[in-house]
C-alpha cells in the first residue's frame, strides 16, 4: 500500500488530466521527489504498425523525458474510445485489476510518488463481468489513494466539480484538492466567482491553477513549466499525501 501517491481525476473527460499529471510529474521530478505517472487503462488507443499507442503515456514522456516503455507506464491500451469496460469488452480483453494491483505496486516501490490518472470522470466502470462492475471508485479505494481533482473555471464547473466531489465522499474517498485548467490570464467575474464557490461548496481547496496556454504541445509545456511553480502549491500538495 502506498500513501504517497495519487489519483488524478476529473470533472470530464478533456478537462486536462493528462497535462496536469504531465505537469506535476515534471514539477516534482524537479524538485528532487521521484514520481512517476501511471495510466491503468487508456482507451482510444493510436493504431500503428508497432501497435497500439497510448496517446497519454507518450504525452507524459515527451513532457518529462521519462525513461519508461508504455507498458511500464499503461496496464491496459485498448483501441476504442469508449468508457474501458466497453473498449475492453468489445476487444476481447480482459481487464483484471489485480494485475493493475500488481503495477501499481511495482511502480510505487521503486518512486516517491505514483500519479494514477484515471480514464475520463470518477464515474467511470473500468471492467464489467458476472460478477458485477468494477468502477474506478473500487480501485481507488482498494490503492488507498487520495484524490486531486481537475476542473475548469468556465460555466457548468460549480455543478461538476460539486457532484465529483460529493460522489466521491459518498464512496469514502477524500479529495485533497482542486487544480484548475486552462485558467485564463485575466479571469471573467464569472470565472473568479466559479472558483470562490466551488471552495465554498466542496470545502475542497484549489492546490493550483494552470494558465490557458497558446501551444499545449508537449514542448509548449516544457516551456511553460517555470512559471507553473508559482501557480501550484507543491508543497501543500505534498503535504497532504504524505498524511
Ligand atoms: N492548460 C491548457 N491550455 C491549453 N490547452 C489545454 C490545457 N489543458 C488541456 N488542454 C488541451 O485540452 C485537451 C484535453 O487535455 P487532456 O488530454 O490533458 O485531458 P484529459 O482529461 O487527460 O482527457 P482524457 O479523459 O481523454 O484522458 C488536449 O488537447 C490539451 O491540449
Ligand atoms: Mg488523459
Amino acid at each position: 500500500m502506498s500513501t504517497y501517491s495519487l489519483f488524478i481525476t476529473g470533472t470530464d473527460t478533456g478537462v486536462g488530466k493528462t497535462l496536469a499529471t504531465a505537469c506535476l510529474t515534471a514539477l516534482l521530478n524537479e524538485s528532487g521527489v521521484n514520481t512517476i505517472p501511471y495510466k491503468p487503462v487508456q482507451s482510444g488507443g493510436i493504431a500503428t504498425a508497432a501497435g497500439l499507442l497510448a496517446e497519454d503515456v507518450l504525452f507524459y514522456q515527451d513532457v518529462c523525458s521519462l525513461p519508461y516503455t508504455q507498458s511500464q507506464l499503461c496496464s491496459y491500451c485498448l483501441e476504442p474510445a469508449f468508457s474501458p469496460h466497453l473498449a475492453a469488452r468489445e476487444t476481447g480483453v480482459h481487464i483484471e485489476p489485480a494485475h493493475i494491483h500488481t503495477q501499481f505496486h511495482q511502480l510505487a516501490r521503486s518512486h516517491d510518488v505514483v500519479l494514477v490518472e484515471g480514464a475520463g470522470g470518477l464515474a467511470v466502470p473500468v471492467a464489467e463481468t458476472d460478477s458485477g462492475l468494477y468502477m474506478t471508485t473500487d480501485l481507488i479505494r482498494e490503492l488507498h489513494l487520495p484524490l486531486l481533482l481537475v476542473t475548469h473555471a468556465g460555466l457548468g464547473t460549480i455543478n461538476h466539480t460539486v457532484l465529483t466531489v460529493e460522489y466521491a465522499r459518498s464512496y469514502g474517498l477524500t479529495v485533497i484538492g482542486l487544480l484548475v485548467n486552462q485558467m485564463p490570464a485575466v479571469p471573467t467575474i464569472m470565472q473568479q466567482d466559479n472558483i470562490r464557490m466551488i471552495e465554498k461548496l466542496t470545502g475542497v481547496p484549489v492546490l493550483g491553477t494552470i494558465p490557458e496556454l497558446t501551444d499545449a504541445s508537449p514542448s509548449g509545456v516544457r516551456q511553460a513549466l517555470p512559471d507553473l511553480t508559482q501557480h501550484i502549491q507543491l508543497e501543500t500538495i505534498l503535504q497532504k499525501i504524505k498524511a
